[in-house]
């Protein structure tokens, strides 16, 4: 039996995770900023390691600049990621320096602290989109250089991950996850 999703926020946590997916077709409608303000608010929320929150969105909804930065991410080799310029808002986390208990614990125990953090929040930003049904996709694909110039990102400064954002056709696929099984990924007690 397939499963029905609601548009609403009758979803459970359960069926909201089942929801979000990596959407790759866009239709011409753009997403309201108290939209994008709710998906920004909770990354904003999201945790980070010593409460770092060693992150910067940068929203791009500027159709011309967006066109711009979306080109950017569209790959030589079989056009990958050629669905990114047709979505109308385009969303760049940009790595800050954590605390420096933070940076200091991460060097002593070889961990990169801040992008699980930004992995956690880029999270929260696709399911409180889902939860509006508005489509996402997180892309690590991109020409990082361009769209740092594009974006007034400083030199020093580095941009994690970008996830798109819109709206995709009435008849847009669902898909069921493709996930590796349970007893694949999980260990009680003993590795
Ligand atoms: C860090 C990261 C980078 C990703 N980069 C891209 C990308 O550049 N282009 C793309 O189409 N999908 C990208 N994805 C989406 C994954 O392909 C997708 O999450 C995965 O296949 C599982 O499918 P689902 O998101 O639909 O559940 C990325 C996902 C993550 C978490």
């Amino acid at each position: 039996m397939g499963i029905i999703f609601i548009k609403t926020s009758q979803m459970n946590f359960y069926e909201l995770i089942n929801k979000r997916q990596s959407d790759r077709l866009y239709i011409d409608k753009p997403v309201s900023r108290e939209i994008i303000d709710k998906c920004i608010n909770a990354a904003r929320l999201a945790p980070s390691a010593s409460n770092s929150q060693p992150w910067t969105f940068v929203v791009v909804d500027n159709v011309e600049l967006k066109n711009k930065v979306g080109k950017k991410t569209v790959g030589v080799l079989r056009s990958f990621n050629k669905f990114v310029p047709q979505a109308p808002v385009i969303i760049a986390i940009v790595l800050e320096k954590p605390k420096l208990l933070t940076e200091l614990g991460g060097r002593v125990k070889k961990k990169e602290f801040p992008l699980i953090d930004i992995g956690i929040a880029a999270e929260h930003i696709c399911l409180q989109a889902a939860e509006e049904g508005v489509a996402s996709c997180m892309l690590g694909w991109f020409d990082e250089q361009a769209i740092k110039v594009l974006l007034n990102v400083p030199e020093n400064k580095s941009i994690s991950l970008l996830i798109t954002l819109g709206y995709t056709p009435d008849d847009y696929k669902h898909r069921k996850k493709i996930r590796k099984e349970m007893d694949k990924v999980v260990r009680y007690n003993s590795y």
